[in-house]
């Protein structure tokens, strides 16, 4: 099947079965190993990418379901602006995912900074998808306020200079 995207603003058209998962044609086909994982099924939620701005688990995403996304990892995220909140937001806090849970934890924060979630119970849900512990619940939730109040004060500054 051909299917039509973008990953890491690369638009593409990959041959490829349809069942296959996100992650491995993100590790096979475009060779990220280094930020995506693939564990056979949400046991780990270290896969995570964008897709369309949202941040999903990308073992659970079979082909034909990117056909017209926009994907993004951590690869090309990492330089981002979007990606400065964020950091700005652990430092704030400080409070730093580990290395291993870097890459999928900074995008959910995003994805829910993107989204202006503030609630805490969704914010712990929807982090919990990442099976690694080295944050705790209220770090998390004190991380995405924090840069939610970030990304506010930057999108006022960049208004006000237009
Ligand atoms: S690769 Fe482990 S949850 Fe997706």
């Amino acid at each position: 099947m051909k299917i039509d995207c973008t990953i890491d603003g690369k638009t593409l058209t990959l041959s490829l079965n349809s069942d296959k998962p996100l992650s491995l044609i993100l590790r096979e086909n475009m060779g990220n190993e280094e930020t995506v994982n693939h564990c056979n099924g949400m046991m780990c939620g270290l896969c995570t990418v964008l897709v369309d701005g949202k941040a999903v688990l990308s073992c659970m995403v079979p082909a034909f379901e990117i056909r017209g996304k926009s994907v993004i990892t951590f690869d090309s995220f990492r330089r981002s602006r979007d990606m400065k909140d964020i950091e700005k937001a652990y430092e704030a806090v400080g409070a730093y995912p580990c290395s291993d849970c870097y890459a999928s934890r900074s995008l959910i924060f995003h994805s829910l900074v993107d989204e202006g979630v503030t609630d805490r119970n969704q914010i712990i849900k929807e982090l919990s998808i990442v099976r690694c512990h080295c944050l705790d619940a209220e770090s998390q939730v004190k991380i995405v306020q924090k840069a939610i109040e970030i990304r506010r004060k930057r999108y006022v500054r960049r208004t006000q200079l237009t």
